[in-house]
């Protein structure tokens, strides 16, 4: 993971990571996360000492307590929640080494499949976890769940796939929360992107760009705010029409190479902007426009969402377009952090988020990250309502 972090530490510095205004300061939901996170390690630091010097430990671990953690993953096979994984485990350990207590973090993998995740999670409850970081299969199944979580005492932070109602369910007060990122500023960052070419997608100067939209899976909060904000920022600069319908790729590489071949065999030239939901999808488009002999950044555009490696990489080589980093670094850090917090006995906020990055080879461009950014929640949720219709 290391080599990881320094791969995008260094696109960074290379291609320009579009990440102006600073980031981390300027942003309310950002900042709170911030916050969390920084009072999350002082406490840690804090209460180990404490428990040190006061408290008998449950079962001493270099003078710590052990905690026993329950994590599923709604689907292993899938390339960004496996960077998300490993570095959530990573974390653990770090975490663990820092203030003495030992995290025993079990993953399970959901397969995609809502039934087995069920067990998974009714297994994590009658094990006595004392704490359940899920990430859902089904975004619109958490009810159930979170009342029999609650009901055995055992925290729950959800992470990455967000459930639709958390602000209207009836959740444990200060006991479940949502660590995650707006999907709409992705959306919009992905506009951005490709309004920031030099014929802002028109490829063939007809006034309208025609694109084929590759999609995640129905219901999924990241798929349709992608879907949506990209298209609608890209309508503030230029005519914009789809080709087809938006079809479905499920967040996999093979699904996004077929749909885009099949689109570029359908549509030959007219396709000038490949959107897709995220990279993984892409990477099969970028496979699929190489093999019809299309040159990307030349006669078509291609911008996914993660900033998976090997799609920064692809970036620098002019293979893509851009994409929008979907931070799981920061992402998994805070999620570990507030479990911490939750694990100490404290009340956490209904949601913790971070900030996604625009990634392209080119400088800082007008149309940069300091336009979304904002001073203040007013001013952000001003500049959200323009997107609103
Ligand atoms: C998104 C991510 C996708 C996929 C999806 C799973 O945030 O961009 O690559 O992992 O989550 O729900």
């Amino acid at each position: 993971m290391k080599k990881l972090l320094a791969l995008l530490i260094a696109m960074v510095m290379v291609f320009g990571l579009v990440a102006c205004g600073g980031g981390k300061e300027d942003t309310s939901k950002e900042s709170e996360a911030e916050e969390v996170a920084d009072d999350t390690t002082e406490e840690v630091a804090d209460d180990s000492a404490e428990e040190d010097a006061d408290e008998p430990a449950d079962e001493p671990a270099e003078g710590g307590k052990t905690y026993k953690i329950g994590v599923t993953i709604y689907q292993y096979s899938d390339n960004f929640m496996t960077l998300y994984r490993n570095e959530l485990e990573k974390y653990f350990g770090e975490l663990g080494e820092a203030d003495g207590n030992t995290y025993e973090v079990e993953f399970q993998d959901g397969k995609n499949d809502q039934n087995t995740q069920n067990d998974q999670l009714n297994n994590f409850i009658a094990q006595k976890k004392d704490l359940i970081i899920a990430n859902l299969v089904e975004t619109t199944g958490a009810d159930q769940f979170l009342k029999d979580a609650q009901e055995a005492n055992i925290p729950v932070v959800l992470i990455n796939r967000e459930p639709k109602e958390i602000s209207t369910m009836e959740i444990w007060p200060g006991k479940t929360t949502y660590v995650g990122v707006d999907a709409r500023q992705s959306g919009i960052y992905q506009g951005e992107i490709i309004a920031d070419t030099p014929n802002k997608g028109d490829i063939n100067g007809d006034g309208v760009v025609n694109y084929i939209m590759i999609m995640g899976d129905a219901g999924n909060v990241d798929a349709e705010q992608r879907t949506e904000f990209s298209v609608k920022t890209l309508e503030k600069s230029i005519k914009t029409e789809i080709l087809g319908e938006a079809q479905r790729g499920n967040w996999d590489q093979t699904k996004g190479q077929e749909i885009t071949a099949n689109a570029l065999t359908q549509y030959g030239d007219q396709v000038e902007v490949v959107f897709s939901n995220n990279d993984g999808m892409a990477m099969g488009a970028m496979q699929a426009i190489e093999g019809a002999g299309r040159v990307v950044n030349e006669d078509i555009y291609l911008v996914g969402v993660d900033a998976l490696p090997e799609v920064v990489e692809a970036i620098g080589e002019g293979k893509f377009t851009g994409t929008v980093l979907n931070d799981h670094f920061n992402q998994s850090h805070t999620a570990a952090e507030i479990a911490v917090k939750l694990l100490n006995g404290e009340d956490v906020e209904p949601y913790y988020w971070h900030d996604y990055v625009k990634v392209t080879k080119a400088e800082d461009s007008e149309l940069s990250r300091k336009d979304w950014r904002a001073e203040s929640i007013e001013e952000y949720q001003a500049r959200l309502a323009e997107y609103e219709d």
